[in-house]
């Protein structure tokens, strides 16, 4: 339905103010906390969070509490998006202010990827240690060979692939499999862990899972196991692995319900803590993965982390314009 005047004027005027703007720019790139927009707007956190509150009464942006943050989007769908959307892509890409501002989101990013990059070397002997001190690693790991099926797998891919506990899991019900991570130091104990386990056909490789430079639908299982919720940008990580997956094939994603340990932020790099059912599978939808089944293994002790496991396949209008 389109807008009633009164409410393009709302719009408009939620829009219609330099740091507000500047606010939605950075937002269509991705979700940001209050606090990475107030390092890239450098403002203080109440003018931010005033204006970003005006940007949610208007219905521009939604708002949602990860933990001690809180997370902002602009809003999806509906004419008030739309129209915001149209006025970001009439900017002159090369305005100097936007052009300032998204540099400075790629220096905080930078930033971050340095210190999560520290941590996963520093990190890297250690890994499966520290991954067993969430839940049961035997139930998870049961559940995902669950999740995966019985196969044979025509080629597997890991992204964000750290030791290869993955690889090693699933690699022998798979012809090929594809090991790729951004940290030289897990993909170096992963080769040991692959050569150990006598995987001869699997392959470790460094990449990025936001641009894997994999052809689509290269894989029949595709696996993101307790990585995205170090990542910046997890719908777009969430897109790439879809990409990958074949007509027929699986994705599936590992990773945390939502939960309140706020010190994994601060001790173990962690950026979301946990995803909402509702959140992964409209990244999943709107990748192209319509049928999707959730397991979630509930953690020993009161303080634990609820594993997820969102099993998803390619819906049948994807599976028609394959064919
Ligand atoms: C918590 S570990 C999980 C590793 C493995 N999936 C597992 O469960 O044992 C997260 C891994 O994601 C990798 N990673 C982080 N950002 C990445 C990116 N943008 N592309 C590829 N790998 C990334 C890290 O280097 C690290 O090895």
């Amino acid at each position: 339905m389109r807008l009633r005047a009164d409410q393009a004027v709302d719009v408009l005027r939620a829009a219609g103010e330099p740091t507000r703007l500047r606010i939605l720019a950075l937002l269509a790139r991705e979700e940001l906390a209050v606090l990475e927009l107030c390092r890239v707007i450098d403002q203080s956190q109440p003018r931010v969070s005033r204006h970003l509150k005006l940007l949610a009464e208007a219905g521009l942006v939604e708002r949602f509490p990860d933990g001690a943050w809180v997370f902002y989007r602009l809003t999806h769908g509906g004419q008030a998006a739309e129209l915001i959307g149209e006025i970001l892509a009439r900017i002159d890409a090369a305005d100097p202010v936007l052009t300032r501002d998204a540099e400075r989101l790629s220096a905080v990013w930078a930033e971050r990827a340095a210190d999560a990059g520290e941590y996963f070397a520093r990190n890297a002997a250690r890994w499966d240690e520290i991954r067993s001190l969430y839940v049961s690693e035997a139930a998870v790991e049961t559940a995902i060979l669950a999740a995966a099926g019985t196969g044979p797998f025509h080629r597997l891919v890991d992204l964000g692939s750290g030791t290869g506990r993955m690889l090693t899991l699933l690699g022998p019900k798979a012809g090929q499999a594809l090991g790729l991570d951004l940290s030289q130091q897990m993909l170096n104990i992963a080769r040991n862990h692959v050569a150990e386990a006598g995987l001869a056909g699997c392959e470790l490789r460094h990449g990025d899972i936001f641009a894997t430079r994999l052809p689509s639908e290269y894989a029949d299982l595709v696996v993101v196991h307790q990585v995205l919720h170090y990542l910046a940008d997890p719908a777009a990580a969430v897109k790439e692995a879809a990409r990958l997956v074949a007509p027929g094939g699986k994705l599936l994603i590992v990773d945390f319900a939502p939960h309140k340990l706020e010190y994994l932020r601060e001790q173990h790099q962690h950026r979301r803590l946990g995803f909402a059912d509702g959140e992964m599978k409209r990244w999943l939808a709107e990748a192209g993965l319509t049928k999707v089944e959730v397991d979630a293994l509930p953690p020993a002790r009161t303080e634990g982390l609820t594993v997820k496991i969102w099993a998803a396949e390619p819906g049948r209008a994807r599976q028609r314009s394959a064919a």
